[in-house]
């Protein structure tokens, strides 16, 4: 009976390290597919980490136009290098009371996305959704306002550029490109 005890308690034993040696390798695995964690890994774009040794590099835009048909902004082709702390300028030209614009950046390909949840964030936000496509924006200008913000340039690569107010991302948008090495 003893003996039979023992095997028993010895075999639970194995299975007991066999499965553990088992398991090992299966949480990695899981991680790598799970998409929350790719995400995780993935880097967060910070608009606050500023570097204080860090180039500024001054961007002035403007936005133009008084009816839904001819508003713009005066560049639709920003380019900032990576690395560098951008001071961005936006004045709103526009002289209509109804005409508010701001600049919103966003990761490439998300206007859309953006300008439609920007739209149910409403005016008490700025018409500026908060989400993760969303990397910076200035506040909503009335006409004859103007602002600065400074933010760090985002890693090299494309991005748009949009105004968050209902219905304006439609004629209001541009390129922001990052330039890798500076
Ligand atoms: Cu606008």
């Amino acid at each position: 009976m003893k003996t039979y005890l023992k095997t028993i308690t010895l075999l639970a034993f194995i299975f007991a390290l066999s499965s553990c040696g088992g398991n090992k390798q299966e949480p990695t695995q899981e991680r790598a597919e799970t998409p929350s964690d790719l995400m995780a890994e993935a880097p967060i774009y910070d608009a606050t980490k500023i570097d204080p040794n860090a180039l500024i590099q001054t961007v002035q835009l403007k936005a133009v136009g008084n009816t839904m048909a001819d508003i713009h902004y005066d560049d639709t082709m920003l380019v900032v290098k990576a690395g560098t702390t951008i001071k961005l300028s936006l004045e709103n030209l526009s002289t209509d009371p109804t005409m508010l614009h701001n600049f919103t950046l966003v990761e490439e390909g998300t206007a859309e996305k953006v300008a439609m949840e920007g739209v149910k964030a409403g005016p008490d936000k700025d018409y500026i959704p908060a989400m993760r496509e969303v990397l910076v924006a200035t506040k909503m200008l009335k006409p004859k306002e103007s602002v600065e913000i400074t933010f760090p340039a985002p890693a090299a690569g494309m991005y748009d550029f949009i105004c968050t107010y209902p219905g304006h991302a439609v004629r209001m948008r541009g390129k922001f490109r990052v330039e890798g090495g500076v």
